[in-house]
């Protein structure tokens, strides 16, 4: 039988622990839509808050949260009506349709970008059928709807493809209420849209998805500094969460693959291992988009949009960017923390003996922050238990198992990245002491009831 990828067995554990759903999943799913179950909500939104704490814990940047559908003059000035499209090829025999430039990678060739953006795809043939490929064309990845009751032209407006334009067309309005200074930055995570060709590798790329941006407003001669400064930070970010750093690395975009608002680009790749050829991929981007958006925008909404240096000069202020994918770092920090033992960790049962999973999360992500184990169902041990639970249970994320042996229940919270957890037994009643057990060491401590609130601020400070 063949042996399941580490992506594979992730895929998996997502499902079956409530991590990752496909979405409408009783009427057949919809392509590369995903709903989070209830860990994978904790997962994400722990995530997601530590992306903005990470922000915001500086003095020169500040929040956003603007909307999805905007005004459709915007995709006019961004450029993305025009120019946000992926290169398409069918095939003629079987109709199979793909992404040109992935076609190349998946047979570990570079792809190298004409003018119009068009990859040279030699004598590629359908990887399905080997059929004959047709030219390579363009196709736009912003999903269309209509704002009012009439399904009319003049009513179509756009799902925002891109976080980063509400920031920009909001850049007046922050700069003002704030009373900002430049440079400055604006952050915001939220729903972006597009209607990829290929989606896949689970939610690695999906149609609707969620991005974590922020926005850094400078003068043109101090791009470079800031760029050198957000590359480290953002790198810092996902390796001081835990992301083993052999798995992380910077890749600079070749000119001819830049997007149309960039001058620079820089990904920070995970090892997300899909196939041979398709190892690290982009986890996040930093851009330096230079004065394109804030320019187009002047442009087409007539409004002023730029700011004057200490010598009273304007200048359009020019942009530099970091754009992360939060189900992009959610399924890394996933696939980074599976771990398998072969063998088990212990050998006190039989059922010990099966490889073992544990995620190791950091303890700020993982989706249950500690589980509370009666040692058997009796009654006897519920009051002693409850008043554990209760005590932790507005602070915390707890989880309250008592069905299984304890052993199963262990292997349970590993399963899922619970840290700790604490196993009330018989000796507790007479001694108020319980045992708490650690994840990754399993070490087991003895503490007194009385200590646990204490105990537990200080791990989770
Ligand atoms: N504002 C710039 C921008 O959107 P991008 O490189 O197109 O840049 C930024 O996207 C990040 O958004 C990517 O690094 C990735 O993490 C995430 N992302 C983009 N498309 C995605 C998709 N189809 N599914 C999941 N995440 C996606």
């Amino acid at each position: 039988m063949k042996e399941l990828r580490k992506f594979d067995k992730v895929v998996n554990l997502a499902k079956t622990k409530g991590f990752i759903f496909p979405s409408s999943e009783i009427y057949g799913g919809l392509n590369s839509i995903y709903d989070y179950g209830p860990l994978g909500t904790e997962l994400k939104n722990n995530l997601k808050k530590s992306w903005f704490d990470f922000m915001l814990a500086r003095r020169d940047v500040v929040g956003l949260d603007s909307a999805i559908l905007m005004h459709p003059e915007i995709w006019k000035a961004s450029g993305h009506l025009d120019g946000f499209s992926d290169p398409l090829v069918d095939c003629k025999k079987c109709k199979g349709r793909f992404r040109a430039d992935n076609l190349l990678e998946k047979k570990g060739i570079k792809p190298t970008f004409g003018k119009d953006k068009s990859p040279d795809m030699g004598d590629m043939k359908c990887p399905e059928c080997g059929g004959e490929l047709t030219e390579v064309r363009q196709f736009n990845l912003m999903f269309k709807t209509f704002m009012g009751p009439l399904e009319e032209s003049a009513n179509q407006i756009y799902m925002r493809p891109e976080t980063a334009q509400g920031i920009y067309v909001n850049f007046l309005n922050v700069m003002g209420s704030m009373r900002m200074k430049m440079p400055f930055g604006i952050a915001q995570i939220g729903k972006a849209f597009r209607n990829e060709i290929t989606p896949g590798n689970f939610t690695f790329r999906m149609r609707e998805f969620e991005q974590m941006e922020m926005q850094y407003f400078v003068h043109p001669d101090k791009t470079k500094e800031v760029f050198d400064k957000w590359q480290e930070l953002r790198m810092e970010w996902y390796k001081d969460l835990g992301i083993n750093p052999e798995n992380l690395k910077f890749r600079e975009h070749e000119s001819d693959e830049l997007a149309h608002y960039a001058k620079r680009a820089l990904d920070i790749e995970y090892n997300f291992g899909f196939s041979k050829n398709e190892t690290f991929k982009e986890l996040e981007g930093i851009h330096h988009r230079g004065d394109w958006d804030l320019s187009q925008h002047q442009k087409y909404s007539k409004q002023k949009l730029s700011v004057k240096d200490e010598e009273g000069k304007e200048y359009i202020p020019n942009i530099i960017e970091t754009s992360g994918g939060v189900d992009r770092a959610t399924l890394a920090f996933l696939m980074d923390a599976y771990t398998e033992i072969e063998g088990g960790r212990t050998t006190t049962t039989e059922s010990n003996k099966a490889a073992e999973v544990v995620l190791k999360l950091d303890k700020r992500l993982a989706p249950i922050k500690i589980a509370v184990l009666p040692l058997s169902k009796k009654p006897d041990l519920a009051d002693t238990s409850n008043k554990v639970y209760d005590m932790l249970v507005g602070k915390y994320r707890i989880a309250y198992d008592e069905t299984g042996s304890i052993g199963k229940r262990y292997r349970r919270q590993d399963e899922i990245g619970t840290p700790y957890c604490v196993t009330i037994d018989f000796d507790s009643l007479e001694d108020k002491q319980v045992t708490v057990r650690d994840r990754d060491t399993m070490e087991q401590e003895r503490i007194a009831i009385d200590e646990v609130e204490n105990y537990f601020e200080k791990k989770f400070k």
